[in-house]
């Protein structure tokens, strides 16, 4: 099965302004492939002792200027060493992978100079240093100005809500903080290209909010920007992303807007009812109507609630009519909108049925 075609597909919405831009991409794979060799004696799960593991299979994709991508997938997808790849801290083992038209096995330096990477729960930084000092020497690396690399970083700190460990030793800050200074630290170059890895991940509830608000300002500020972050939490991707790819084996298996996922992958249009009485002989009539697939009731504080699943929206009147007829009360009506999450289980399987599919594989 391939929902390849989404890519496409319509050309509505928040998809449009990069649609019409014969730019460069910002990133661009052509059948990307990485190939990890293990060495004997492991045995872990799709390692097999001296096998080599496919952690991308064929991936090719294009992230236009100015888009905010999503690339999601579980554990050991391969989303990683996508982002490995295309920061050149890795090379792939065939196929090719470009960062505004540069290659990025051939034209590393100016590749480098385009890019920041952040990655969640990454250790990096030197402790001894103070959280200002470390961000300026960043800042210095890509050869900043010291007074622009000072105001940066005081914008930045302040958009994270850290100006007042500024002066904090790196090694004192709790992981979340480090984790938000590593944020800091990736946009004091003012990169044209970020790359996120979890970015979120460990940080607090109100950490996460400034992150993303800071993420979606830093993008509007200036259109040619352009994020590619993974995520494991579905709702985030939703929130912030243009569009989002799924990953699944190495493999893209999806890609669009979050809307065109969730609507693609949706099977049936679903609505939820409340009604005044108790009747189950309602929904036994309900069952036979043409189109309704499922209906199924509880009861809720005195009410009905009934979950109804039709094969077409406008199936709906016609089924209203019935319930009417049977001399049934509708007190509210809604319809119940698909998640990305349903779709990208949908896409990916959920973990058990992957552990049976590896099982069988392994025979
Ligand atoms: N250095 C390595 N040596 C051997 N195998 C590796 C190595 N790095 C990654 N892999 C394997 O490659 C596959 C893809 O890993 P990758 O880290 O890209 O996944 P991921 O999508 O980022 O997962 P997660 O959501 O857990 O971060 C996995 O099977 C992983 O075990
Ligand atoms: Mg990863």
């Amino acid at each position: 099965m391939s929902w390849y075609h989404h890519t496409g597909r319509g050309g509505q919405g928040k998809r449009d302004k990069f649609l019409e831009s014969n730019d460069t991409p910002a990133v661009r794979t052509i059948d990307l492939r990485r190939e990890y060799k293990t060495r004997g004696g492991s045995s872990l799960r799709g390692q097999k002792a001296g096998k080599n593991v496919v952690a991308l299979d064929g991936v090719t994709l294009d992230i236009a200027r100015g888009e905010l991508f999503g690339l999601l997938g579980r554990n050991g997808a391969g989303k990683t060493t996508l982002i490995k790849i295309l920061t050149t801290l890795l090379a792939p083992t065939s196929g090719r992978a470009f960062i505004d038209g540069m290659d990025v096995t051939r034209e590393v330096t100016p590749v480098r100079q385009r890019i920041a990477m952040v990655s969640g729960g990454e250790q990096s930084g030197y402790g001894i240093l103070t959280v200002r000092e470390q961000l300026w020497m960043f800042a210095q690396f890509y050869g900043v100005a010291s007074r622009v690399a000072h105001q940066r970083i005081d914008v930045l700190l302040a958009a994270v809500g850290m100006s007042d460990q500024a002066n904090q030793k790196v090694y004192a800050l709790s992981t979340g903080m480090r984790q938000r200074m590593n944020l800091c630290r990736a946009l004091v170059s003012d990169p044209e290209i970020l790359f996120f890895d979890e970015p979120t991940v460990g940080l607090d509830v109100e950490a996460s909010r400034l992150v993303r608000d800071y993420v979606r300002r830093w993008m509007s500020e200036n259109p040619r920007r352009t994020v590619l972050l993974t995520t494991h939490y579905m709702f985030e991707a939703d929130e912030l992303c243009d569009r989002v790819a799924v990953i699944n084996h190495g493999q893209l298996v999806a890609q669009g807007t979050t809307n065109e996922l969730k609507r693609s992958l949706q099977e049936h249009v679903r609505f939820q009812l409340e009604l005044a009485e108790w009747a189950p002989a309602f929904v036994e009539q309900l069952r036979l109507e043409d189109g309704v697939m499922n209906a199924e009731t509880q009861q809720r504080d005195g009410r009905t609630e009934l979950r109804l699943a039709l094969l077409r929206e406008e199936m709906i009147v016609p089924t209203i009519a019935t319930l009417n007829n049977a001399g049934g009360r509708v007190l509210t009506l809604k319809r119940i909108e698909p998640t990305l999450e349903e779709a990208f289980i949908r896409l990916v399987g959920d973990e058990a049925e992957a552990a049976s599919e590896e099982a069988s594989h392994g025979e």
